[in-house]
């Protein structure tokens, strides 16, 4: 197989993505001459790909599943974000090497604040779920100052391994089983609550349910949904009921992107006719 181009997008499969409609936006505005692609591979070819990136004129690639961890053994190098959360969400070329990184944290982050206003720094956060997305939430929250984590998950020993990943003198994480008499006390005392679960999800286990109800939501909280389908999930109505502020997961997408762009190309992005794009298409 023969790849081309020197900019774009990793996964497979690719064709729902909506990152080359916004990046190429991004190029244009900046009149890269570039087309952003998107490059359906498939594990058995990745090896091939990234003999691709290794040529001079490569500039980054956007990776998606299922490449996020089985990348890691193809990159050169890793910085410190990809190497805490585990995943690559990103690769760019850097005094010939190929370097891995993740932007799933920032990029939640950024979202978080666009949306709600709110800084995680010197926050009580509760995260519902330990799986392979809540890492990055993790790192990010505590990558912005957050005071204490609490990480409520159904396989505690998933949640005992996340304490043992990030926690440090700065962070204070703590792991506890998904129970809702438990929750009902601890939450009293958060600003902000993640669910990172599939609780929720279109498509998913439990499409009706939430992590938490309203009656157990103080007023002035702060509920984050990385589950983006629904747009309004069981848990984000939860947290409106119960009168507080939410943020869902697509502009994660997004700035995700964004903090993908500007790392490799040096320059601003321009959110907005990014945004504008993303939601046309
Ligand atoms: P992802 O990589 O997207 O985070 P994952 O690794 O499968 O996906 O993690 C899914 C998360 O949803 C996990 O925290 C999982 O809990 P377990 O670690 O106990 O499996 C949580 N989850 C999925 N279905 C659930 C359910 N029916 N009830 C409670 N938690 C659930």
């Amino acid at each position: 197989m023969k790849y081309e181009g020197n900019i774009g997008i990793i996964g497979h499969p690719i064709g729902h993505s909506k990152s080359p409609v916004f990046q190429q936006v991004a190029l244009d505005h900046h009149s890269i001459v570039e087309k952003f692609r998107a490059w359906d591979v498939s594990p058995d070819d990745l090896p091939e790909i990234m003999g691709h990136f290794k040529s001079d004129d490569f500039m980054a690639a956007c990776v998606t599943l299922p490449h996020k961890i089985n990348i890691i053994p193809y990159v050169d190098e890793l910085t410190r974000t990809a190497k805490q959360v585990g995943a690559v969400n990103w690769v760019f070329k850097k005094n010939g090497n190929l370097v891995g990184h993740n932007t799933d944290c920032s990029g939640f982050i950024r979202s978080l604040k666009d949306q709600t206003g709110l800084d995680p720094q010197s926050k009580t956060v509760l995260v519902f779920g330990a799986g392979g997305a809540c890492r990055a939430i993790i790192y990010g929250l505590k990558d912005s100052g957050a005071k204490k984590i609490i990480i409520a998950n159904r396989t505690l020993v998933k949640a005992e391994q996340l304490v043992n990943d990030f926690s440090d003198y700065n962070t204070q994480i703590s792991a506890i089983p998904l129970d809702k008499e438990n929750i009902k006390n601890i939450v009293r005392d958060c600003q902000l609550i993640v669910n990172t679960t599939s609780i929720g999800m279109s498509g998913g286990p439990l499409p009706k349910d939430s992590p938490l109800y309203s009656e157990n939501i103080p007023p002035g909280i702060v509920g984050y949904d990385i589950v983006y389908a629904p747009v309004e999930t069981p848990f984000l109505k939860e947290v409106q009921k119960a009168g507080g502020t939410f943020g869902n997961g697509i502009s994660m997408l997004v700035y995700q992107g964004i903090e993908g762009f500007e790392m490799a190309t040096g320059l601003d992005a321009p959110v907005e006719k990014m945004f504008a794009a993303f939601n046309k298409v």
